[in-house]
């Protein structure tokens, strides 16, 4: 609400469309953001961070990539609770910075939330056809390898985006209740690791310590920062949560320490049971537990992953769609995505729209390793947003703030320091296709947004 005055726009442009429904609870949402949070970054992207950029030192990526993420959480916190809006970064970066910013960040988050959506469907996918391999039932290569693998199509990973499609029109409600047991088998799996692994360590496998050296160290932290990404997803949800000005807050902050002292407790734990040399793999906890001899125990992981990777999806497929929503309420992208269905409440032509397309990535092109690219986006929305609050506390000090961040400038701006920093540490290609993403973005913007942005119509 704030944030639509802030813009100094009516709120009623879009009163036509039914409002979203209020039923989160702070509990939910910090469940939401470990949903979201623990996924491939744990799961896939530690065994390549491992073997080929830190080490055993991984587990130091680990912390550099939260500490990163928690300055960039305090001010999503901060933002969410006075600015608001159902579009995240998008919403404050129109807040702080106004439409032209807004509208690159927003499309940028488009990327990082398909991409992140489409990627964790095709490591979900190796998981699950890894499931039916151990129980003597292999599917066939045509069908769940894309055709620059020499298949036909990705079909696991095709499919699950459907099914995921399909809860997210049921409704938000039911979502998180599907979220919760599964984030309670995804714990369990995890718990079942640290006990199983802190009973196998081999401190030989720590030595040396930082092979890579202090700069391994810091690329790995930019790649697994993808671990990280999920709890700014939860401040999507304002307009579905009870209390959001408390209840966000604490869901992000929450979910983001829970997760920081599992990745780093998991991390250390899965180079001190295998030697860093062997994690390359697709599944690489899965791995580490075959190699010490616990094959059933391998499976379970491997069950807890494929749930750990669905609900990563749920909650950024959702994202995805209320950033979308927000962006065609303010008639940056055609207004007809901003509606919502009557009955479940749920932007339905939306889900729609982004499933295809999500799905058609998924089965059918080569993007295996977009895990930087979702990083690189990520990062400069949240550049943006933690610039949003230095700037925001100047030309809106009067603004009401439920949850205020502490050290002001000085936290923002160490989150923005630590996420350029970490941008900086990703290669070239990456950087490219940012740019080139980018350039796009603002030609859509100059050929369709700024012709029918309500914000400019009301101006003149
Ligand atoms: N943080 C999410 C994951 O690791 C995106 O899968």
């Amino acid at each position: 609400m704030l944030g639509r005055l802030l813009r100094k726009k009516p709120i009623t442009h879009h009163s036509h469309h039914s409002d979203l429904h209020r039923t989160l609870t702070a509990f939910d949402l910090t469940l939401m953001g470990i949903g979201a949070i623990i996924g491939a970054g744990v799961f896939v992207l530690t065994g390549v961070a491992a073997a080929t950029k830190a080490g055993p030192a991984v587990m130091l990526s680990f912390v550099l990539a939260g500490i990163a993420s928690m300055f960039a959480a305090l001010a999503y916190a901060e933002l969410a609770a006075s600015v608001g809006g159902t579009g995240s970064a998008y919403s404050y970066a129109f807040a702080g910075f106004g439409e032209l910013v807004a509208w690159i960040i927003g499309w940028n988050l488009i990327l990082e939330y398909a991409m992140s959506v489409a990627t964790v469907a095709i490591g979900w996918s190796g998981y699950v056809s890894n499931f039916f391999e151990s129980i003597g039932l292999p599917m066939p290569h045509a069908i769940t390898a894309n055709p620059f693998q020499g298949g036909d199509i990705n079909l696991p990973a095709f499919l699950i985006i459907f099914a995921i499609g399909a809860l997210l029109c049921v409704g938000i409600r039911q979502s998180a209740k599907f979220n919760n047991i599964i984030v309670a088998i995804k714990l369990s799996t995890i718990v079942f690791f640290i006990v199983i692994a802190s009973m196998n360590i081999n401190p030989a496998n720590w030595h040396p310590f930082m092979p890579f050296g202090p700069m391994g160290v810091v690329q790995g932290a930019a790649l697994v920062f993808f671990a990280y990404i999920g709890f700014d997803a939860l401040s999507t949800a304002v307009e579905e949560a009870i209390e959001p000005q408390h209840s966000i807050p604490i869901g992000i902050i929450f979910s983001l320490i829970g997760c920081t002292i599992i990745y780093i407790i998991v991390s250390g734990l899965l180079t001190g049971i295998a030697p860093y040399q062997d994690l390359n793999v697709g599944s690489p906890v899965a791995k580490a537990l075959l190699d010490i001899g616990y094959r059933s125990s391998a499976g379970i992981i491997a069950v807890g992953a494929i749930a750990g990777l669905t609900t990563v999806m749920l909650i950024m497929f959702y994202g995805l769609t209320r950033i979308i929503l927000a962006m065609a309420r303010d008639h940056l992208i055609p207004n007809s995505l901003a509606t919502i269905h009557p009955t479940t409440k749920t932007p339905i032509r939306t889900i729609f729209v982004c499933g295809i397309i999500i799905a058609l990535v998924a089965g059918f092109s080569p993007i295996d390793k977009a895990a930087e690219l979702v990083n690189i986006g990520t990062l400069a929305a949240f550049v943006f947003v933690c610039l949003g609050i230095v700037v925001l506390r100047i030309t809106h000090p009067d603004l009401e703030r439920p949850f205020r961040l502490p050290f002001n400038p000085l936290i923002p701006l160490l989150g923005t320091g630590s996420c350029i920093y970490l941008m900086l540490n990703l290669s070239e290609v990456t950087w490219m296709r940012f740019v080139i993403w980018s350039i796009v973005g603002i030609a859509l913007y100059f050929g369709y947004g700024y012709r029918h942005s309500i914000y400019r119509q009301k101006q003149h």
